[in-house]
Order: C-alpha cells, then sequence, then structure tokens
C-alpha cells in the first residue's frame, strides 16, 4: 500500500459538517506513526551490499526482522516537518507559562553556537586543542560570578533541578566536613516542585514553610521551624507567586544563626538580573537556569544548564572539573586532589552543556551589563502591564505589584460553573498557549502569568484582549457548557487526563496496534 492509498482507507464516506474526507483540518495534516506508514521492502537509502565477513556473533546473531518500518527519504522528512508544525513554541506566539521563562532566543545565539569551533567540540579533545572553549566557559563563569557577586560557580549542572541537587550536595559537604549531621531541609510551600523532590532525593527531610497573607514566606513560622538540625533552606526569589521575598535579609540571618545553609531557587533570576546580586542578600548556594535567564527556551526536552553559584563557605566542595588558569594557558581540575581535594565529585561525565553556555554568553554579551539590567526591568514591567489590565476581570491572588510574572486565582469563575482548566482549553481555541494552571498551590485554582520581556505593547494587548473575553463570557452564567467542550479547533479534542496519567501509552506496539484497527 502506497502512502495515498493509505490514507484513503481512513476515507469517511460521508463526513459530517466541520470535518472533513480525509480526517485532516485545511493545512493541518493528520500524522500517523512512522511504523503505522511501514510498507515493506520500502527503503530511504540505497545500501551496497556488505562485503562476504566471517560472522563471529554466534547464537548472539539476531534471528528476526529488525522491526524498524519501511519508509522512503520524502516520506520521513514529511512526517517530522508536519510533527513540527504541531508544535507550539515561542517562535510561535507569545507563550505565557509562568515560572518557565519562555523568552524569545535571539539568532546571534544559533548563529553562533553552530560554529564550527564551538558545535564540532569533542568533550575528551587534549586541552591544548580546546583553550577557546575553555576560555569561554570561565569568561561565562566570571560573568555569573559578577551579576550574582558570588565567589566560585559550578558549571556542570544540565538544569535547574539538577543545580539544585548540585547545591545541596555541596552543602552535605560543608556540613559533613564540620562534622555535622543535619536531616532538615525546610521548603516553602509555594516552592518548585523539583525543591522538596531534591531534598527528599539527596537524603533529607523536607518540612514545608506556609506563605503568609501577602504570599512571601511567613517569617514567624520559618523561625519556629529553625533549629540545630537544619541543613538548609530552600527559597525561591522572586517566588513563584511573582514576588520579591521582602524580609529576604531577615530570613538569611535567621538560617545563618541556626548554622544552616541559605539555598536559593534562581529560576526566576530573569527579573532581578543586574539589579540584585543574590550575594548581597545573604545566600550561599543558587542555581540559575541558563535556559531561561540568558535565553533558549526550554521544554520538550530541549537543553537545559543549571550552573550553581557558591559562596566561600561552599566553593571548596564544588564538583569536578573546574577551569584554571596556568603557564601553559587554561587547563581543567580533573581529579579531587591538591586544592580540589574536598570536591564532592562529579555531576556529569564532562564539562556541562557546551551549547548552553555558548548561547548564554553570545546572549550576555550582546545585551552587555546596561542590557541585561534592562531585561529585568520590561519583564517586571510586562508582568506588571497584564496585571493592571486584567486585574479588573480576573482576580489577582494578591495585592500590591509583582515582578516578572502575575497570579491570578479562579475567585471570578466563582459559581460560573467554569474551571481554571476550562479557562485554558478555551484560551487554545484563540491560538496561545495556555498560561500556568494551579501552580503555584497556595492559591485556589492559579493561573500563573508570565509574558517576559521579549513581548511588545500589541502582542501583549491581543492578549489581553482574549482572556478579558473569555472573562467576561464565563461571568455571562450560561457558557460552562461551552466551556467543558473547549478546545473545538485543535487536532485533538479534550483528552480524558486521568487515563492519561494512569494509564499512560508510551510505546507503540505492533499487537496492541493490530487489536485498536480490529475494535
Ligand atoms: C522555580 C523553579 N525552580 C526549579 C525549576 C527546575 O528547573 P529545570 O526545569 O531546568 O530543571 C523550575 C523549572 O521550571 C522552576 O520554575
Amino acid at each position: 500500500m502506497n502512502e495515498w492509498s493509505q490514507a484513503l482507507s481512513g476515507f469517511k464516506a460521508e463526513p459530517k459538517r466541520g470535518e472533513t474526507y480525509s480526517g485532516n483540518r485545511g493545512l493541518q495534516i493528520e500524522e500517523r506513526l512512522l511504523f503505522e506508514q511501514d510498507a515493506a521492502g520500502r527503503c530511504g537509502v540505497d545500501l551496497p551490499e556488505p562485503p562476504p565477513h566471517k560472522d563471529r556473533l554466534g547464537a548472539m546473531k539476531r534471528q528476526g526482522a529488525i522491526g524498524l518500518p519501511g519508509l522512503a527519504e520524502p516520506q520521513v522528512v514529511r512526517h517530522f516537518t508536519r510533527l513540527s508544525q504541531k508544535n507550539y513554541a515561542i517562535d510561535s506566539g507569545l507563550y505565557p507559562l509562568g515560572s518557565c521563562t519562555m523568552k524569545h532566543n535571539p539568532r546571534l545565539n544559533e548563529k553562533i553556537a553552530r560554529l564550527p569551533g564551538f558545535a564540532d567540540l569533542h568533550p575528551l579533545q587534549p586541552v591544548s586543542t580546546v583553550q577557546g572553549a575553555l576560555e569561554l566557559i570561565d569568561t561565562l563563569a566570571h560573568w555569573l560570578k559578577t551579576l550574582t557577586g558570588m565567589p566560585a560557580v559550578a558549571m556542570s549542572p544540565a538544569a535547574g533541578a539538577h543545580g539544585e541537587l548540585c547545591g545541596l550536595m555541596a552543602i552535605r559537604a560543608a556540613l559533613e566536613a564540620r562534622g555535622e549531621t543535619r536531616h532538615r531541609v525546610l521548603v516553602p510551600e509555594s516552592a518548585h516542585g523539583t525543591n522538596p523532590a531534591t531534598a527528599a532525593s539527596c537524603g533529607f527531610e523536607v518540612e514545608a514553610i506556609p506563605a503568609d497573607a501577602r504570599g512571601r514566606v511567613d517569617l514567624a513560622a520559618l523561625k519556629a521551624k529553625l533549629g540545630p538540625d537544619v541543613a538548609a533552606l530552600m527559597l525561591t526569589n522572586p517566588n513563584t507567586c511573582g514576588l520579591f521575598e521582602s524580609e529576604i535579609i531577615a530570613i538569611a540571618e535567621a538560617v545563618h544563626g541556626v548554622g544552616a545553609f541559605f539555598y536559593c531557587d534562581g529560576a526566576n533570576f530573569n527579573a532581578i538580573v543586574g539589579r540584585v546580586r543574590p550575594a548581597d542578600l545573604g545566600i550561599d548556594a543558587m542555581h540559575i537556569n541558563l535556559h531561561k535567564t540568558f535565553s533558549t527556551p526550554h521544554g520538550g526536552g530541549g537543553p537545559g544548564s543549571g550552573p550553581v553559584v557558591l559562596a566561600a563557605a561552599l566553593a571548596p566542595y564544588a564538583p569536578l572539573p573546574w577551569v584554571v588558569h596556568g603557564t601553559d594557558g587554561l587547563s581543567l581540575v580533573e581529579h579531587a586532589e591538591g586544592a580540589a581535594k574536598d570536591a564532592f565529585g562529579r555531576l556529569k561525565g564532562n564539562h556541562g552543556q557546551m551549547g548552553m553556555f555558548v548561547r548564554a554568553l553570545a546572549y550576555m554579551m550582546s545585551h552587555g551589563s546596561d542590557g541585561l539590567r534592562q531585561v529585568a526591568g520590561d519583564a517586571v514591567l510586562n508582568a506588571n502591564y497584564i496585571l493592571a489590565t486584567l486585574g479588573t476581570d480576573l482576580t489577582p491572588s494578591f495585592p500590591g505589584p509583582c515582578m516578572h510574572e502575575a497570579l491570578f486565582d479562579d475567585r471570578f469563575l466563582k459559581d460560573t460553573g467554569v474551571t481554571t482548566l476550562d479557562f485554558a482549553k478555551a484560551l487554545i481555541d484563540e491560538g496561545y498557549h495556555p498560561m500556568t494552571m494551579y501552580f503555584p498551590l497556595v492559591v485556589h485554582g492559579a493561573l500563573l502569568i508570565e509574558p517576559t520581556e521579549t513581548e511588545s505593547k500589541d502582542s501583549l494587548d491581543n492578549f489581553i484582549a482574549v482572556v478579558k473575553a473569555l472573562a467576561q463570557r464565563a461571568k455571562t452564567g450560561d457558557a460552562a457548557e461551552w466551556f467543558h467542550g473547549a478546545p473545538y479547533l485543535t487536532p485533538r479534542r479534550r483528552l480524558d487526563e486521568t487515563a492519561a496519567a494512569r494509564k499512560p501509552v508510551l510505546r507503540w506496539r505492533p499487537d496492541e496496534a493490530t487489536k485498536q484497527a480490529a475494535e
């Protein structure tokens, strides 16, 4: 069966109104898995017959077919092109996902990351052949230390959560060096899920600190939990309610007062970069999501990088390798000996995410320190524009201005029968990726909107107009049923989210596919 006749087999004799013969919608093509497009004997490349060779595999030799689909090259190209067209991205439109900092990735970063001198490097090349790459890592480390006011940085963590792990492992090593075993890590209720997960996977007991009525850490509750058994506080600043922790100096003093370390989740650094130096706030360790603050939106398994800046008390425990200046140029400290004897080990086989390092440094150098300061100012301005203009139709969770993201709760939907989920699904039909929903957990039915600094006023105004129109529609009182059915215009309608979570189908299996076709 060729590609066309396979498609024909799915034809509907009499499509209903709004449906099509082919199942395609306009130029949105219904795409089948590559395995479903398989045709025996079809191949995308002409391979020469292998030369005769002596078979040394014995009983290990594969007996059956390898099970790869037979496909022609144009089919494969179309398949991946069509899939890419189904993907919503920051390059397609505003991406208001709060806590994620989805900002435009300047194409200059991409151009530089693709230079063969960076793109074709191998991590095991002799250091004499990679002096430029080491200098880039060293220069980026210098920028990160300068922007945060910290004396040291571990470059290898591969993402924010990996950075958290690095920070807590350095803290544990420092405590062990003091001859102390402390069991508890305090984490505010509003924290990103990775914070308690990291602390627990590091072997600590996690204790939650409640938020006060202003959406900040309840200082009195924190002080009540502090004691000689506390290893660290993990605090996000600005926090996930989009608010600056205004009592952060008092928090740092209280934490240090019991001999604990102050870990900051720096995922929201975009809001304060160039304006506040975390070291001046009393922070001992903080990861920086290069893939947020310094561009390259993440998601879909995309590359991340989470270097961790460290105060002097934690610097000796930083993971290997480090770049150092020597008489013969730059080299790497690879072993826990000499000055590096206290390093807690390695987090990654090699140096970290080189491609991300290149992009981040290109971003920093093209913006300059004044440009980075402007980034933070514009990100906060855009979020406050959203908060002020949508604040009349939606319900802001906390009074006063916000930092980089605007948090609303679902009180504006009270008695309408419409939920936060319905609202977000309706937004998809309007061509927008939904905002973050139901996070942070400290407010009911949360809608967290982070526009970032790269959205223009026109773009924000269009988004605001759509959200306002949907809010007004929800409040008419008879729109609940319509909202429950949204989205109406997507290739797939609303899915059974419980089944997807409880019985996920993550792998194509030939027998399952045959069973489904028969049903
Ligand atoms: C506040 C916060 N902390 C930590 C993380 C984890 O970062 P990553 O996804 O790079 O592991 C995120 C990610 O979105 C975050 O928003």
